[in-house]
């Protein structure tokens, strides 16, 4: 009943978010791949969790945590892949968080130099942000995500029902860029986050089907008008020129989702104090994401002038000016005269 396909890049990639899905892995992976053999990328939590996934399928598994998101974790995946003598009829299956569809993506997109994939994202990042878009890669000693391919899964399988084992940390810092998607593209969305808070909290399954629907037809949309990320792509960057500075500020202790809920509030302040946020965006955003149960103020243990320095080192600067995607109001971003989608900012 509760099944969501989502368009996304004229049905080359099916996005589908329905609660027990998982349980159906193989016959998406046949369509998705007709004549390919599959192996499963898993997450080690994931494995431990569901040891019934894929039950004749070969899996690799992934130890837990962005530490193995790494170009050691590639190198031992695809000495696997050829140790199994897997060849280009190979078929990854990705199931995991941001994580593990990021390195399975890269491995898939290098292997033999590319065989098809499909994601199965267990995270609430996963399912609303981190496996739509055909970004992959992994992290490196000088920064996160900084070698990597573009390579677009052919499925993508959200089963919201995997979202009950998550840790509650973990769960709610995810829903901080679902609140990013409706403040930035549908103020519907967002009214409908407002109305669903208690449901959402409480994990029911067929609400957060709906909420990744919601977020998945978002981001697909961005991204099947700019697929490799040379415009309106960047409008996703919502709140990052500020979480960015924020987590780098704290040595990473404080969460992704943390960042970008704190940067959608500031940006927004920032906004309307330059006369291109509509009043009252900031106190919108801010009381939605603390009924998440986000912090909406500056956490007194980041230091002020790493976080200065973090956000004049943001990459989206152009001549050492801070840049970043304004919002014209919630459910709309403020675009500039010369089509520019990002706008240069003083932090306060
Ligand atoms: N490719 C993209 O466009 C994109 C976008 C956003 C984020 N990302 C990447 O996503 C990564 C973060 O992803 P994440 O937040 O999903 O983290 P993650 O993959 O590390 O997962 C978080 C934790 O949850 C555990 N876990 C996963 N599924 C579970 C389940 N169903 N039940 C219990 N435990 C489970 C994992 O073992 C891990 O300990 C980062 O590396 C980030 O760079 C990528
Ligand atoms: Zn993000």
């Amino acid at each position: 009943v509760s099944e969501h396909h989502v368009d996304h890049r004229g049905g080359q990639t099916r996005i589908i978010v329905d609660p027990g899905a998982s349980s159906d892995l193989a016959s998406y992976a046949a369509l998705a791949a007709p004549d390919h053999r599959p192996v499963a990328i898993i997450d080690a939590n994931v494995a431990r969790l569901y040891p019934d996934l894929l039950p004749s399928v070969a899996r690799l598994i992934v130890p837990a945590g962005e530490a193995h998101k790494s170009r050691d974790s590639w190198a031992a995946l695809t000495d696997h892949l050829l140790e199994m003598e897997c060849d280009r009829q190979t078929l990854i299956i990705a199931i995991g968080g941001g994580v593990t569809t990021d390195l399975a993506g890269f491995v898939a997109a290098t292997f033999l130099r590319g065989v098809p994939w499909i994601a199965v994202p267990t995270t609430t990042l996963g399912m609303c942000d981190a496996a739509i878009g055909g970004k992959t890669g992994v992290d490196t000693a000088s920064g996160k995500n900084l070698v990597g391919a573009f390579h677009q899964p052919r499925a993508v399988i959200a089963d919201p029902n995997f979202l009950a084992t998550l840790p509650d940390a973990v769960y709610r810092d995810g829903l901080a860029e679902s609140v990013k998607h409706a403040a930035i593209f549908d103020e519907d969305d967002f009214a409908w986050l407002d109305a669903q808070v208690d449901a959402i909290l409480a994990r029911d399954p067929e609400v957060l089907a709906e909420l990744v629907a919601a977020s998945c037809q978002i981001k697909a949309t961005m991204v099947t008008e700019d697929e490799h990320e040379s415009g309106i792509r960047a409008i996703l960057n919502a709140g990052h020129t500020i979480g960015h500075a924020l987590e780098h500020a704290s040595d990473y202790l404080i969460g992704h989702g943390q960042a970008v809920a704190f940067g959608l509030i500031e940006e927004a302040v920032i906004g309307e104090s330059m006369g291109v946020t509509a009043t009252g965006t900031a106190e919108a955003l801010g009381t939605l994401l603390a009924k998440f149960g986000f912090d909406t103020t500056m956490p007194p243990s980041v230091d002020e002038s790493r976080y200065r320095a973090a956000l004049r080192s943001d990459k989206k600067n152009r001549n050492g000016k801070v840049r970043a995607v304004l919002l014209r109001r919630i459910g709309a971003v403020a675009r500039q005269q010369d089509g520019s989608w990002t706008w240069e900012i003083v932090a306060r």
